[in-house]
């Protein structure tokens, strides 16, 4: 994996090095609220990043996982992860978070666009989903921002804090994805 920059924002790949920083964000307040975060110790927290794959490309599966750092001098002010699950090696779902002081800035949404083009690039996706709980307002104005459009209901899709819970299923498809990227670019050279 490696380090992706948007405007802002450095996007720094997990690895055993700094699974502690984002250990630490994982512990942060406010974040348990709209999605389940296990509760593991620093060392065997460690210990799972170490197992997991380290290149996110075509036909990869697992958790691929960037800390975000941003300011000067620069913090770490969240964490954006993507998964693929080896049953459907050409589908990711995306799950990210911000510290309190760094929201409303815009920063998930940058952050977002930056792992979205790095599924479909280097990941060779051909879709990248994410699911919120319905009353989840900031998120869903993230998944809007980025080109998600809303799928369905999945009832019973998550657990969070050991309540079984209703989740709304968003997804960009890479036909989407491309066509967005390609506007941008005509736009760019235009002006
Ligand atoms: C979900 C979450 C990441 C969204 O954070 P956020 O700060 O609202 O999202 P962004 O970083 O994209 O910021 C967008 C906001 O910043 C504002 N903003 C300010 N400056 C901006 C800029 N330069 N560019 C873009 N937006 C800017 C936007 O107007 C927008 O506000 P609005 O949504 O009220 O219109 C955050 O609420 C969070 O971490 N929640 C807890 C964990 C969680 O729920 N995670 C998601 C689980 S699915």
């Amino acid at each position: 994996m490696r380090t992706l920059h948007s405007a802002r924002i450095a996007l720094v790949p997990v690895d055993v090095r700094n699974a502690r920083e984002l250990w630490e964000v994982l512990n942060a307040p406010d974040l348990r609220k709209f999605q389940d975060i296990p509760r593991v110790r620093a060392e065997e927290f460690e210990r799972q990043v170490r197992a997991r794959p380290k290149e996110l490309r075509a036909n990869s599966s697992g958790r691929f996982e960037w800390v975000l750092r941003a300011g000067t001098p620069q913090t770490t002010i969240g964490w954006i992860s993507l998964r693929v699950n080896d049953r459907s090696p050409r589908v990711g779902e995306v799950g990210y978070s911000l510290v309190l002081d760094a929201r409303g800035k815009g920063y998930a949404s940058e952050a977002l666009q930056a792992v979205i083009d790095e599924a479909f690039i280097e990941g060779e996706l051909d879709e990248v989903q994410a699911c919120i709980v319905p009353e989840n307002a900031a998120s869903r104005r993230v998944l809007d921002r980025t080109g998600f459009r809303e799928e369905r209901l999945l009832r019973s899709g998550a657990v969070i804090r050991g309540r079984h819970v209703d989740v709304l299923l968003f997804s960009v498809a890479r036909a989407i994805w491309d066509r967005a990227r390609r506007e941008s670019m005509a736009r760019s050279s235009s002006g």
